[in-house]
């Protein structure tokens, strides 16, 4: 069996990521490819830990560069032990939020710079991309108020310019790199997923 393929799925919190991780999923199983689904950051043990640093919220504040080496020390793991060893296999890996999202982030929000982060997807990824992208674009506004009523974790408390920023950087890596497909997750959740189900389509169909 060849190598799989690698699918993540992007956006800025509530637009819906986790909710049509699962449509992605099956659709890439309906056509006979053995898949399997992750999130970032995490998706080992240790990456969990990793996650949970993170994410919760604390005293004593977290810098940039601190959080920025969490998230490729996460990936890291990730990809040796999880991610590269399933697409060797045959696996196709659908994740919840990857590399792109770095550059979202930490590079777009927290305005850290762009060559450090490329310097870093270097080491870990070495040449490894995603081979498709989706990136579920929502207004800030709209995407607040689908997780208004969770507890926050230290990401969804920043403020509105924060994620305007970090949607703002999205759309540009978005707008320059082809293998990012933009799906409007504004609309109704049915019409979203007719949206994923037609660019899987196309994305299966060529891979086939
Ligand atoms: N198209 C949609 N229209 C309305 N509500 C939606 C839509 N898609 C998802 N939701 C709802 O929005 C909420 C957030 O969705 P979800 O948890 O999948 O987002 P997420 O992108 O995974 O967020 P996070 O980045 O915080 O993990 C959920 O309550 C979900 O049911
Ligand atoms: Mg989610």
């Amino acid at each position: 069996m060849g190598q799989g393929k690698f699918i993540t799925l992007e956006g800025t919190e509530g637009v819906g990521k986790t909710t049509n991780l699962r449509l992605i999923s099956e659709e890439v199983a309906g056509a006979g490819h053995p898949v399997l689904t992750t999130r970032e950051p995490g998706g080992t043990p240790l990456a969990e830990e990793i996650r949970e640093l993170l994410l919760a919220v604390r005293e004593e504040p977290m810098t940039g560069t601190s959080e920025l080496l969490l998230m490729f020390a996460a990936r890291a793991q990730h990809l040796a032990t999880v991610i590269k060893p399933a697409l060797a296999s045959g696996q196709w890996v659908v994740c919840d939020r990857f590399t792109d999202a770095t550059y979202a982030y930490q590079g777009g929000g927290r305005g850290l710079d762009q060559d450090v982060i490329e310097s870093l997807e270097n080491i870990v990824q070495g040449g490894l991309q995603p081979d498709l992208t989706i990136y579920l674009d929502v207004s800030v506004e709209v995407a607040a108020r689908r997780i208004a009523a969770r507890n926050h974790d230290r990401f969804e408390r920043e403020q509105v310019e924060f994620f305007e920023r970090v949607r703002a950087a999205y759309l540009e890596r978005a707008a320059s790199q082809p293998r990012i497909r933009v799906v409007d997750a504004s609309v109704d959740l049915a019409e979203v997923q007719t949206s994923l189900r037609v660019l899987l389509g196309e994305f299966l169909s060529d891979s086939s």
